[in-house]
């Protein structure tokens, strides 16, 4: 029986981590950071997401406030919202919730936000540094599953790591840091034969949100598995992207769902917060 990667208790020791990074820099800075966090329309997964990053912003010593905007704000609005953040020197960390409604282009939102204060490591000059390997802000999923991996004592380097999914938000960004961690990195997509990709992984990182996709006998035994997804069956119960209890059968060590990867992303969005007031990297 695999491991449990707990990353609820590693999530609250990020936090306590930062929370007393947080005292020492208000006291040697004297001033507090500041994270705002933009939402859009009413998406129902959006506002709790949202909520719980400002309960934690709170919690760990944070100025936070949250800018609601109305569903058919136009792009134009928005832009100058973001942009009137970029100007506020209390904020120093600015998270524009995603999905933004059809209407808007989340790209140049994205790109409109200061690359300094882009605590979500989303900007095309932060996804740039970390695809060069230089310093940057860096996507808070993959590197919560980073560090995720460290806790479960499993140094990457030399090791076979498969990413399934290739999204901008987790799949790219995380192939990237595993790269930079001396893994040899496989990336999978849809026209991938996952059964034996997945079959080469001595870490496995999914990130696709289709529940239980990845059968539990595709893996190599002693795997190490970092399951991103989360997602609702039809009788409410929350699973991940990958079978969990076959998997837990051969895997060295697996992440829940929930109580996963879920609760590091918010903690390195603290951190991450905290880096960009302290002017970066
Ligand atoms: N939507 C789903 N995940 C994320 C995330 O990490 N950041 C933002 N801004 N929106 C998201």
């Amino acid at each position: 029986m695999a491991q449990l990667i707990d990353g609820k208790a590693v999530a609250a020791r990020v936090r306590a981590e930062v929370q007393a990074d947080v005292e020492r820099f208000k006291a040697a800075r004297g001033l507090v950071p500041g994270l705002a966090v933009v939402r859009v329309g009413e998406d129902p997964a959006s506002k709790i997401y949202v909520t719980g990053k400002k309960k934690a912003a709170e919690e760990v010593g944070f100025r936070s406030w949250e800018h609601h905007l109305r569903e058919d704000i136009s792009q134009e609005a928005l832009l100058v919202r973001v942009r009137q953040l970029n100007e506020d020197p209390s904020v120093h960390g600015i998270l524009v919730q995603l999905p933004l409604p059809k209407h808007i282009d989340a790209e140049r939102i994205i790109s409109a936000v200061s690359p300094e204060k882009d605590v979500d490591g989303f900007h095309p000059v932060n996804a740039g540094l970390l695809s060069l390997g230089q310093p940057g802000l860096r996507p808070c999923t993959p590197l919560g599953a980073m560090r995720l991996l460290e806790e479960a004592g499993c140094a990457p380097a030399g090791k076979r790591a498969v990413v399934v999914g290739r999204s901008n938000i987790v799949g790219k960004p995380m192939a990237l840091m595993l790269l930079q961690a001396d893994a040899t990195v496989t990336v999978c997509h849809r026209k991938s034969d996952l059964p034996r990709e997945v079959a080469q992984a001595d870490i496995l990182v999914v990130a696709v949100g289709v529940p239980e996709l990845i059968q539990g006998e595709w893996l190599k035994p002693g795997a190490v598995v970092i399951d991103v997804g989360m997602n609702r069956k039809p009788d409410g119960k929350l699973v991940g992207d990958v079978a969990f209890q076959a998997a837990s059968q051969r895997a060295s060590a697996i992440t829940p769902v929930p109580g996963g990867v879920g609760p590091m992303t918010i903690a390195m969005l603290m951190r991450n917060t905290l880096i960009a007031a302290s002017g970066g990297v």
